[in-house]
């Protein structure tokens, strides 16, 4: 099987938990600019890259550790720089966690009809890349029954969102969880098989604005909440 290797993970960023969960939003509008082969690496390692070689753990908890979830990369044209003049081939990938890597699914800029299967919301066509989250529903049903259809598979799907938002906001990236879309077209554009389900997808690029949220912008607005109601502090 070919593989792209990607960098290995690697502590990168200064922002703290807590400034990632503050300046987390959700991102609708991009820059054309592409986005780092070592900020892609670590967001996908952050969504369900290994944590705990020894028993194969992943960034994110999953119930039953049954890790129901795949991760294909849509990539766009120029979509992600490699160094100097070289990008990866625009196509969709395979996110492979046991070697951190990626494996070719398609070739082309599939972003257009994403955007299309996506009711047309064009932050999809906008961002140099995209996230697509599938789940195989049997590995967790096995265990758990209809349970594992209703409620865990979905909760390890938010896990996994989630990380994608924080590890983006931390590299500098925005992101956006989107779950309105034809699901047999999308599963048709990444090359799905029949027993596995696209549940979101999370278009990633630079933000055209920053969030400039800050604690002490909370603190005023707690603090005027608080004064409104007559609560002492
Ligand atoms: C299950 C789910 C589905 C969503 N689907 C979409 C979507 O299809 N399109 C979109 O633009 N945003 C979508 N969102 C993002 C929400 O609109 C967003 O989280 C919400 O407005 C709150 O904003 P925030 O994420 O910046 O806090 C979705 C979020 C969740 C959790």
């Amino acid at each position: 099987m070919s593989i792209i290797a990607l960098p290995t993970p690697q502590k990168l960023t200064y922002l703290t938990v807590e400034e990632a969960i503050l300046l987390r939003r959700s991102i609708r509008e991009f820059k054309r600019d592409p986005i780092k082969l070592t900020h892609i690496s670590m967001i996908l390692w952050a969504a369900y890259g290994i944590t705990d070689p020894a028993r194969g753990f992943r960034a994110s908890p999953s119930a039953g550790a049954t890790y129901p979830l795949e991760l294909y990369l849509a990539i766009g044209e120029q979509g992600v720089h490699v160094l100097e003049d070289k990008y990866l081939e625009s196509g969709v990938y395979k996110y492979i966690p046991s070697v951190h890597g990626l494996s070719e699914a398609r070739r082309g800029d599939v972003r257009r009809s994403l955007m299309r299967a996506a009711l047309n919301q064009k932050w999809i066509e906008d961002a140099p890349v995209s996230i697509v989250i599938t789940a195989i529903y049997e590995r967790t049903t096995r265990h758990y029954g209809e349970r594992g259809r209703i409620r865990y598979v979905p909760i390890d799907v938010g896990h996994v969102g989630q990380n994608i938002y924080l590890m983006s906001t931390a590299l500098g990236y925005g992101t956006v969880a989107i779950g309105a879309f034809r699901d047999s077209e999308v599963a048709s554009i990444v090359g799905l098989k029949s027993d596995e389900v696209p549940i979101y997808i999370m278009p990633i690029g630079v933000p055209e604005r920053v969030v400039t949220t800050s604690f002490n912008d909370l603190k005023l607005h707690i603090d005027r909440a608080r004064q409104n109601l007559g609560i002492q502090f």
